[in-house]
């Protein structure tokens, strides 16, 4: 015992991951000789995904199982039946980690059903690929508990939890390799050791502002901005987004370093760098809306009973305030790291070489009856000409421009068109010859046409087939983009039979929603089907790639 008290003392929390995985092998053999690696002949690849990532390498999984003779079964974690998985004997799991570390919504029913129910899972051998992203506080939240839980229930671990950054790539594939190398030797399915994610650094783009333009007219309630960004050398697709942490205003940090009688230039150590507090403030730590846990942490610093609710670090420092500056240093450790903010990228990378677009809505707010901004539109809104720019791109696997000779219609109103001015303009610069249909929608057709003046030059040149547009406040009645597409039902359902790729972009609620409900509609009147024969149509839409979404 001793012997192992002092390994574990001089381990790291990754090697210590790593040994746990490694013993639960090593006792796994007792448990179940007959099942030794060597004779594996069929596993389980469940995934749980948002943008793609997990069921590009769930599936790269497969096929390399395959090359090794071994057969698995591929699920997304949302059809995956959960009474199967007490009977599973190897079952692998690729998942990351999405809103303020949730899984994604394909993964939610997975992770529920391992959290509530009380299943012996004792026969079930696992290894877990944890997606995320290092930015954000919760690094891989849902890969962790999905592993944790697994073996809470019995479960044993044959791999250790690999938790990957944002350039998984190659780690990842080694994941693959190492337990694939343990299945082909007649050895035991002891884990190899495998490198975690955490050391290297993902690609960061310096980028120079070349326009910020406010697209809607005067009168509009809105603010949707159009930024061109230019950036020698970037790489992406039409789909991808663009990703980057959004800084505080000077302001409002001025406005805390006075309140917590700190001096900016004070060097704070943070992530292993001395960095000066205003800075930091500036750049590194949310300091908006903080989590319960950073308010929870303020008050037992200050001492002051402060109810749990999400607030400012400026409202905590105003009505609770730090009794001396030394205070503030456990504070400013506390506070969690800016999180990144994604937007879907507006321009295409053949009509656009070097330069990346975006359409950003100004997020507004009430709070205590007095107008807010989100901090990175509004961040977005004021840069100017010159500025620099650092961002990063972050891969859309499942929205992917369809084949050039293919139809494709793309419904997107508000700032769901930014992805479409990307898909015509690149299919524009190629001369692509399949048709294409816009549904665009927004409040008035006179200040929120967003790119107006272009589509209308696509429309003439061809580049663009057709366009539809619902402007909800130009009459009495609201219309939206689902109503435009019940008017050409008829003409919809026939470029749909025909092969047509439909899109989704834009807000997931409700327009995503009504969006789909309604062409669930078309699809029950014209194909004459029941609902849940339309259900299963659309079903295989989205499973051939053919009925893609990019909601948020
Ligand atoms: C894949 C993807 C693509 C996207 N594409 C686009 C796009 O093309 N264009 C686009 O405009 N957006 C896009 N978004 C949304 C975008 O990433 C941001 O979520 C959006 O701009 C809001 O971010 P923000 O920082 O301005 O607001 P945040 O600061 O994150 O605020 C968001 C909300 O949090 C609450 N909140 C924030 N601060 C406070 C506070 N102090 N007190 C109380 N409540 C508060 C409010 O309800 C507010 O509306 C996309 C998102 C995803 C995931
Ligand atoms: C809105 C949003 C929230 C996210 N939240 C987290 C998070 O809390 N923790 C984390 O580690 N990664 C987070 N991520 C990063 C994703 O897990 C990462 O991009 C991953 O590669 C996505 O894989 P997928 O395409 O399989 O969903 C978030 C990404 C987005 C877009």
């Amino acid at each position: 015992m001793k012997i192992v008290q002092d390994l574990v003392a001089n381990l790291s929390k990754e090697e210590i991951i790593w040994l746990n995985g490694y013993l639960s092998g090593v006792a796994s053999l007792d448990r179940k000789q007959e099942s030794t690696a060597s004779n594996v002949r069929k596993i389980t690849i469940a995934y749980g995904t948002e943008t793609g990532n997990s069921k590009k390498l769930a599936t790269s999984f497969a096929a390399r199982a395959k090359k090794n003779g071994i057969q698995s079964k591929l699920v997304s974690l949302d059809q995956y039946r959960l009474s199967d998985l007490s009977k599973e004997e190897w079952f692998f799991t690729i998942i990351s980690t999405q809103g303020e570390g949730e899984p994604p919504a394909t993964a939610k029913k997975f992770y529920d059903h391992l959290h509530q129910e009380n299943v012996s899972l004792s026969s079930v051998r696992y290894g877990v690929l944890a997606l995320g992203d290092t930015a954000y506080p919760l690094f891989c939240k849902a890969g962790e508990d999905v592993d944790a839980q697994l073996q809470r229930l019995g479960a044993i671990r044959v791999m250790p939890l690999h938790k990957l950054d944002t350039d998984y790539e190659v780690e990842a594939e080694n994941w693959i390799t190492s337990l694939l190398d343990s299945f082909n030797t007649s050895a035991p399915a002891v884990p190899q050791v495998v490198q975690t994610s955490n050391t290297k650094t993902k690609q960061h783009y310096k980028g120079k502002i070349l326009t910020t333009i406010n697209l809607n007219g005067s009168g509009s309630s809105k603010e949707t901005y159009h930024i061109e960004i230019a950036a020698n050398g970037v790489q992406y697709e039409p789909g991808d987004a663009l990703g980057l942490i959004p800084m505080n205003s000077k302001n409002v940090v001025d406005k805390i370093i006075n309140l917590a009688g700190a001096d900016e230039n004070s060097p704070v150590s943070y992530k292993n760098t001395e960095t000066p507090l205003g800075e930091l403030l500036r750049s590194r730590l949310s300091v908006i809306h903080l989590s319960e846990r950073v308010v929870k942490k303020y008050s037992e610093i200050v001492q002051q009973d402060i109810p749990l609710t999400r607030m400012d670090l400026i409202d905590l420092l105003r009505i609770y305030p730090i009794s001396q500056p030394s205070q503030f240093v456990p504070i400013v450790e506390a506070l969690d790291p800016i999180t990144p903010r994604l937007y879907s990228i507006a321009s295409s990378p053949l009509a656009h070489q070097d330069e990346v677009h975006l359409t950003v809505a100004k997020n507004t707010f009430l709070l205590d009856e007095q107008k807010r901004n989100g901090l990175c539109s509004s961040y977005l809104s004021q840069l100017k000409e010159g500025d620099d720019f650092d961002f990063y791109i972050h891969k859309n696997q499942l929205f992917k421009m369809a084949p050039q000779d293919k139809d494709i219609i793309m419904i997107g109103p508000g700032t769901g068109i930014a992805p479409f001015r990307s898909f015509v303009a690149q299919r524009d610069a190629e001369g692509a010859e399949g048709r294409s249909w816009l549904f665009f929608g927004d409040q008035h057709f006179t200040t929120d046409f967003l790119y107006q003046a272009e589509w209308q030059n696509w429309l003439q040149v061809g580049a663009l087939t057709r366009m539809n547009v619902a402007f909800s406040r130009d009459q009495d009645q609201k219309l939206y983009v689902q109503h435009k597409l019940l008017q050409h039902a008829g003409e919809l359902f026939e470029w749909i039979e025909g092969g047509a790729y439909v899109y989704i972009c834009g807000t997931k609620d409700p327009m995503s929603i009504d969006v789909e409900n309604t062409l669930l509609q078309i699809i029950t009147e014209h194909k004459q089907l029941d609902e849940s024969q339309a259900m299963n149509y659309l079903f295989e839409m989205k499973e051939n790639g053919r009925l893609l979404k990019d909601v948020y």
